[in-house]
């Protein structure tokens, strides 16, 4: 497969590991693509992205990034981290609900401050126009002289998208040392570069060969608005590299009905089954993402336990830092 350039920033290809005891707890055989595992600091499912993305920021000729995300976006630690490593400046936009009153600095933030990172925070209002905010700083940044490159919420765009064909590359060859079974690789859906990398290289690799189809749990929004979102980003990786692969709507499976409270908001029942993945297999999930969408698999495979075939890859996207500070650290005092 011919890639677009790329700097290393991932440690890759990341462990596909068999939980034993989940699968016998779930009636069906469970593995996790441990992407948790790209890097500590810069671990992960943005790391991949920011892979190819730090790469096209630096062909252009760019010194500063400028992204945006939740006040403890992944995305944005990771790419100020990412930034850093790489020599370039930083720029992330945290929503917040009052921007007169700032979090404190834990979690994710305390990485952001740590790398460097300038700290932009925006409202609610900021973010539901975040293309002119992002503009906006890009346009302060060049008139101190500098050289600025957008990153879309999550690097969820087409150059992002190769670092999940990539991902979808690793697997291929994984499962394919495996014994052929019906299969799904499920993982949790936030802005969609995930799910377009993973459906775009299950068409690149062959998936269907191996008897493997890909399901993402949205965390926010609904099936509908992110089938559009990701074939939104599919058309636009079609333009820009013609010819290398497509998805039709019907390869873009999303599962519904696990948003539960909203975006980052954590229901008791959420919380318990990411605190007993946790007891049981030193799996850490997120209360955001990871805990959510395995939440949901637990759920699904309860009404029917044979909804995701015979065997699941639970796509660890990572998120440990997400963690701190957040209504699971504050259920232990
Ligand atoms: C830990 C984690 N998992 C999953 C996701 C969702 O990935 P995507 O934004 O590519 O849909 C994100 C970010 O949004 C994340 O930080």
């Amino acid at each position: 497969m011919q890639y677009p350039p790329r700097v290393e920033l991932a440690n890759t290809p990341t462990p596909l590991m068999h939980l034993e005891r989940t699968s016998e707890e779930l009636g069906v055989e469970f593995l996790v693509k441990r992407d948790d595992l790209t890097g500590a600091e810069l671990s992960g499912n943005k790391i991949r992205k920011l892979e190819f993305l730090i790469a096209d920021a630096i062909e252009q000729g760019c010194d500063t990034v400028i992204t945006g995300g939740g006040k403890q976006s992944n995305h944005c630690r990771a790419t100020a981290l990412a930034a850093t490593r790489m020599g370039l400046g930083s720029v992330v936009c945290l929503r917040i609900d009052d921007k007169d009153n700032p979090p404190p600095t834990q979690g994710n933030i305390l990485l952001d401050r740590l790398a460097g990172a300038e700290i932009v925070w925006i409202d609610h209002e900021d973010w539901s126009r975040q293309e002119e905010v992002y503009a906006a700083q890009a346009d302060r940044l060049r008139a101190q002289g500098r050289k600025p490159y957008i990153i879309p919420e999550g690097g969820s765009n087409e150059v992002g998208t190769w670092g999940y064909i990539r991902c979808a590359e690793e697997l291929a060859n994984q499962l394919g040392e495996l014994p052929i079974a019906q299969t799904t690789i499920v993982y949790a859906c936030g802005s969609g570069g995930t799910g377009a990398g993973l459906v775009l290289g299950s068409k690149l690799f062959d998936f269907s060969k191996l008897q493997t189809q890909v399901a993402g749990f949205c965390v926010c929004d609904d099936a509908p608005y992110f089938q559009r979102r990701i074939s939104g980003i599919c058309d636009k990786f079609l333009e820009r590299y013609p010819g290398i692969a497509t998805a039709t709507s019907e390869d873009i499976k999303i599962v519904d009905g696990y948003v539960g409270e909203g975006y980052a908001k954590s229901r008791p029942e959420e919380l318990a089954c990411l605190r007993a993945m946790a007891s049981r297999e030193a799996i850490i999930f997120d209360p955001v993402y990871t805990g959510k969408a395995f939440y949901g698999v637990t759920q699904e495979l309860s009404k029917n336990p044979g909804r995701f075939g015979e065997r699941v890859v639970f796509v660890h996207t990572g998120g440990i830092f997400g963690l701190f500070g957040s209504a699971l650290e504050a259920s232990f005092s």
